[in-house]
């Protein structure tokens, strides 16, 4: 296995305060890194660095840990811009327009998916996120959703069943007997593609699941072997956040709707709150309160939840920037969101921080410091750096 010493590092957000100033974010000046195969050797100041097999200086940038997008649902076809401008005009998300993509997606061939999902990674890690949670849910038959996990598999080893997204209309009026097919064979089916298992959690929406139907499908993931994840209080106040922790679910996502009973639960517990702000941006809803959660000492992560419905962004940095403007993080603590806190929200700890003994995945910016992914938002800043 062949070494590279990355040098030139004008500032490194290691993620590790055991490294640099102290700070949660552990930031290094003048620093580099040696890269062994996939993984951290050693991180330091520039000039005790050691040397190495080959030699790549970043001309004084800033480096980060790799974003960890631990929210997406990539495996998708069809388009759904009118229904994104309808809402901008003030028609609710209500989460019935999934069907529309559900239909196009059936309709694609294997092919079309796999280079849909390709080019949406591809667009990922372009704008610096190194590590991508993929789930299915836009096929809602067993085979459909079986597909998705196998191309998702094929990008990804973090894979997430979601048949339990919506009702498809076929099932409309004997719901009973959908909640039977996504807990028997549809989940015979999709757990050996899979490592997690997710259900849109909402009684706000007539589509998605109660509370009950989604105690039905973690419990039942959970029997096949895969981890918990819930999709919860999204478009209002619900049981999704207490569910999640009763069960010990790594992570409950949106959490938009928080009662004080919600943020209690979350504080202390096991599971991480993932936020997703472009899904506030793109449904005109109202912000979640990231300063309370955090203050309470609940554990944050921050995704993309990149879809064709809710959030059509791809981009990590415009959620860091989202997050720090309207929900009152500090861009030091949207970044550990986005890395360290997206990485817990995997149960990884081999990415999110730059440390000696994770993976190499490193974000290098077109920028000193990584305040620019907050302080110019917009502007593509921000690549995994590819040492290969
Ligand atoms: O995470 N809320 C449920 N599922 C997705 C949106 C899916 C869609 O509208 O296509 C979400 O927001
Ligand atoms: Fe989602």
């Amino acid at each position: 296995m062949s070494t590279t010493l990355v040098t030139g590092i004008g500032e490194l957000a290691t993620g590790d305060p055991a490294l640099g100033d102290g700070s949660a974010l552990g930031l290094l000046t003048d620093a580099a890194v040696v890269v062994d195969g996939d993984h951290v050797a050693w991180v330091g100041p520039a000039r005790q660095a050691p040397d190495a097999d080959h030699r790549r200086d970043l001309g004084g940038r800033a480096v980060v840990s790799g974003f960890v997008d631990s929210h997406s649902h990539l495996v998708f076809a069809g388009d759904r811009a009118a229904e994104f401008a309808a809402r901008m005009s003030g028609t609710p998300y209500d989460g019935g327009g999934i069907a529309t993509s559900v239909a196009a997606t059936r309709a694609a061939t294997d092919e079309e998916l796999r280079g849909l999902l390709a080019a949406r990674v591809a667009e990922m890690r372009a704008q610096g996120t190194t590590t991508v949670e993929v789930k299915s849910g836009y096929g809602l038959t067993v085979e459909d959703e079986a597909r998705a996990l196998r191309l998702a598999r094929e990008v990804t080893a973090e894979t997430t069943f979601l048949g339990a997204h919506v009702v498809p209309a076929e099932y409309a009026d004997r719901r009973e007997d959908y909640v039977a097919l996504v807990t028997g064979p549809m989940l015979q089916a999709c757990a050996p593609h899979a490592r997690w298992v997710d259900v849109f959690c909402e009684p706000h929406s007539a589509h998605a699941f109660t509370g009950d139907e989604a105690r039905e499908v973690l419990m039942a993931g959970r029997a096949a072997g895969l981890e918990l994840r819930v999709h919860g209080n999204q478009l209002g106040h619900g049981p999704g956040v207490q569910l999640a922790v009763e069960l010990g679910a790594a992570s409950v996502d949106h959490c938009t709707y928080l009662t004080d009973a919600d943020v209690d639960a979350l504080a202390g517990s096991a599971t991480v709150a993932t936020l997703l702000p472009g899904v506030e941006f793109s449904t005109r809803s109202p912000w979640p309160d990231a300063r309370r959660l955090l203050d309470a000492g609940v554990s944050l992560a921050l995704a993309t939840d990149c879809n064709p419905g809710t959030c059509y962004s791809s981009s990590v940095p415009f959620m860091l920037a989202l997050s720090v403007r309207e929900m009152g993080l500090t861009p030091a603590e949207a970044l550990l969101a986005a890395t360290a806190g997206s990485a817990r929200a995997l149960r990884r700890n081999d990415i999110g921080r730059v440390t000696v003994g994770s993976r190499a995945d490193l974000t290098v910016l077109d920028a000193p410091s990584y305040l620019h992914l907050v302080y110019r938002p917009g502007v593509p800043l921000a690549r995994a750096l590819d040492l290969g």
